[in-house]
């Protein structure tokens, strides 16, 4: 049996000995009474009874063990041209004081703490020392619109909200104060507090009794200590689309948490302590929360904060530079940004200006890992290019090569295998396990692993409903793919109306919402068409009110500024076209999935269940109107 087959039966035998050895690995305050508490199934807690602090495992412990003087963060921006590095002793200090400033503010352990920030070292310092005190954080990346800080506001009800005054995109600064005044004006519940980083670039008014600065409460601190919180206990929420406008409350929890992704950094990305780890992703986003921020701070690596994009802040070589400029060993970050690269600089030849021999391997996640892309990568770095899926809910990868415990032969278009903890199935339509290469729906059996996700904030009934029902006994990934005779799984499509726009998740249903609320807008549909280089793009149809006498020209205009301005330019919604009536089937659903294949000029079939086959000559007319198909 290979080393990963007996590593994954192993997880599944007996979860609770496997998790409970790896356990020992993580500073405890108070031991666990049980490892995996099964009392109240299909809920299941990981580490029940025990006591722990997420900063404490992150920053302190490596003070206390002999790493205070190595590198814990390395900002560089390449929007200001700035490089600061913290050690694991300044970055313990500098949380500390500020979680300090933040309990003077009156912030306590439960308490929740928006940040709303853009890539800068007090992100990072904000979420953790958050962690110290036991507060619970919700970051909201910084290209949503105030709209959805407002929804996110309303939801987690913070005590305190963390923000900056701008962020820098390449060509404009985004002033971040006035979407955040405007954000909690909008929103039912208003926060005790709001904290402000003043960045030179501009600077923010501030709103007296409500606003403080960062500087001047964090010079008026004391450093506070730790506070042990149940392992159970969140650590933070993270809001990420569903398939209505309402955002889903992703729970992390603090015990689990630490344990799995503490181990992933060895196991997964084969890298040991001291070396260098650099996540290119935004700490917005799950794979800013688990490998910018806490895997790494584990594991005692040193992480890097990126501020810039792959292309344009200057030129394509500007990840070459961060790997060589900092030698990292190991690099994570969306295919999209490599597309990015290829397209602006298809021969490599930034590369030839950088020193690359530190660099040992690339892990691709955020969209499937196209061939192309893959053999791209592959061929001009010289180091293994691996594909893993996971998800906001799982909190780590479902599937990878686990480089660290076997580096298996890569089959294109596949993320490997399951990662141990992660019993994956394939079920059809009938529930009913498929066969091997048999496209299904991607369940997971329960328990998922320590580190997924316990349960929705404040949305039990949420969490069962659109995660547990549909296959008792199994977490639906709403992803659907297929397992090979090999045991390779391949992740094809959503099951949902999510699509991924430059490995960003978006839910068409939101923009529908938005898109509805246009007066002229009597119904609309959006689907996802291939884009080459963010993988996927929305595109809106819109039928408009009888008797409208706006051109349709203006109408989309200003659609297009609607959904820009309620859900953020991160959307990326810039495309739309009016029809006489929308494709639908008897019962009434639309045929979002025809629309899809006729604007990407894929083969279809005519719906059996269609309520008037001319209606799809008519989409593709309209389609051809605005350049449909592109290929
Ligand atoms: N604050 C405000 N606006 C933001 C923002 C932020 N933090 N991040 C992005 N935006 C804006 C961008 O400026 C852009 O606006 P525009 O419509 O005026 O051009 C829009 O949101 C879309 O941004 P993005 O998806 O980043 O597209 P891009 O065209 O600027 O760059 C890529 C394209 C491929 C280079 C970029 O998407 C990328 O690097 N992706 C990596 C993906 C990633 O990190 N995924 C996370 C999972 S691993
Ligand atoms: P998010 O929650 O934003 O991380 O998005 C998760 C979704 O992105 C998954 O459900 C998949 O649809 C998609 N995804 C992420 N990684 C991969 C991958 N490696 N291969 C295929 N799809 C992926």
């Amino acid at each position: 049996m290979s080393k990963y087959q007996a590593e994954f039966e192993r997880s599944i035998r007996d979860r609770e000995t496997y998790w409970g050895e790896i356990a020992k690995q993580v500073h405890w305050d108070k031991p666990w009474d049980k490892v995996l508490d099964d009392t109240d199934k299909p809920y299941y807690r990981w580490f029940t009874g025990a006591e722990v602090n997420t900063c404490y495992n992150a920053l302190d412990i490596h003070v206390a063990e002999g790493r205070g003087d190595q590198n814990a963060l390395i900002y560089d921006s390449a929007m200001v041209g700035e490089v600061r590095r913290y050690t694991y002793r300044q970055l313990t200090e500098e949380t500390a004081r500020f979680a300090g400033a933040l309990a003077n503010l009156g912030v306590a352990r439960g308490d929740r703490v928006i940040i709303y920030m853009p890539m800068i070292p007090e992100a990072v310092i904000a979420m953790l020392a958050c962690a110290r005190l036991g507060a619970v954080h919700s970051v909201v990346f910084g290209g949503f619109a105030a709209n959805e800080l407002a929804v996110r506001i309303d939801d987690a009800k913070p005590h305190t909200i963390v923000s900056a005054s701008c962020g820098l995109e390449p060509g404009r600064t985004i002033a971040y104060k006035p979407l955040l005044d405007e954000a909690v004006d909008l929103a039912q519940h208003k926060p005790h507090s709001c904290v402000i980083f003043q960045r030179p670039e501009l600077a923010a008014d501030m709103q007296a009794g409500r606003d403080h600065d960062w500087n001047e409460i964090v010079a008026a601190a004391e450093p506070a200590p730790c506070v042990p919180v149940k392992a159970t206990d969140p650590l933070y929420i993270l809001y990420t689309s569903g398939t209505t406008g309402q955002p889903k409350g992703v729970v992390r929890d603090n015990g689990g948490h630490i344990v799995a992704l503490k181990w992933s950094m060895k196991h997964i990305y084969g890298v040991e302590p001291g070396e260098v780890f650099w996540a290119a992703s935004d700490v917005g986003w799950v794979v800013g929360h688990s490998y910018i921020v806490y895997a790494p701070l584990f594991a005692g690596n040193t992480t890097i904060l990126f501020e810039g994009k792959p292309v344009g802040t200057p030129d394509p070589g500007a990840f070459w530079r961060i790997l060589a400029e900092h030698k990292v060993s190991v690099m994570f970050t969306a295919p999209t940004a490599f597309r990015a690269i290829k397209k602006e600089d298809p021969n490599g030849e930034h590369l030839k200006k950088y020193d690359l021999s530190k660099f040992r391997t690339l892990f691709l996640a955020g969209e499937r890992t196209d061939p192309d892309t893959l053999h791209w990568a592959e061929d001009k770095l010289k180091v293994p290019v691996i594909d893993h899926w996971w998800q906001t809910e799982t909190g780590w990868a479902i599937c990878a090569n686990l480089i660290g415990i076997e580096h298996l032969p890569v089959k294109e278009g596949s993320p490997s295998k399951p990662a141990p903890g992660w019993n994956l199935t394939v079920l059809d339509e009938s529930n009913q396990p498929a066969a091997a290469g048999e496209i299904g729906s991607l369940v997971v059996e329960l328990p998922l692993p320590p580190g997924s996700f316990p349960t929705l904030w404040n949305a039990k009934e949420r969490f069962f409903e659109a995660y547990l029902a549909e296959s008792p006994g199994y977490y639906k990934t709403a992803d659907a793919g297929f397992i090979d005779e090999d045991g390779y799984v391949f992740v094809m499509s959503r099951t949902d109306d999510i699509i991924n726009v430059a490995g960003h998740r978006l839910s068409t249903g939101a923009m529908e919402e938005v898109l509805s609320s246009h007066p002229d807008v009597a119904e609309c549909a959006v689907t996802g068409v291939n884009d080459s280089l963010k993988g996927q793009l929305p595109l809106g149809l819109l039928v408009l009110n009888a008797g409208c006498t706006t051109p349709g020209e203006q109408i989309v205009r200003e659609c297009v500024a609607l959904v820009r301005a309620k859900i953020g330019p991160v959307a990326a919604f810039k495309e739309a076209v009016v029809v006489k009536r929308l494709p639908k089937t008897r019962s009434g659903k639309i045929l979002r999935g025809t629309v899809s294949k006729i604007a990407d000029n894929e083969p279809w079939q005519m719906p059996a269940t269609i309520d008037d086959p001319e209606i799809l000559n008519e989409i593709t007319e309209a389609l051809q109107s605005i350049g449909y198909p592109k290929s």
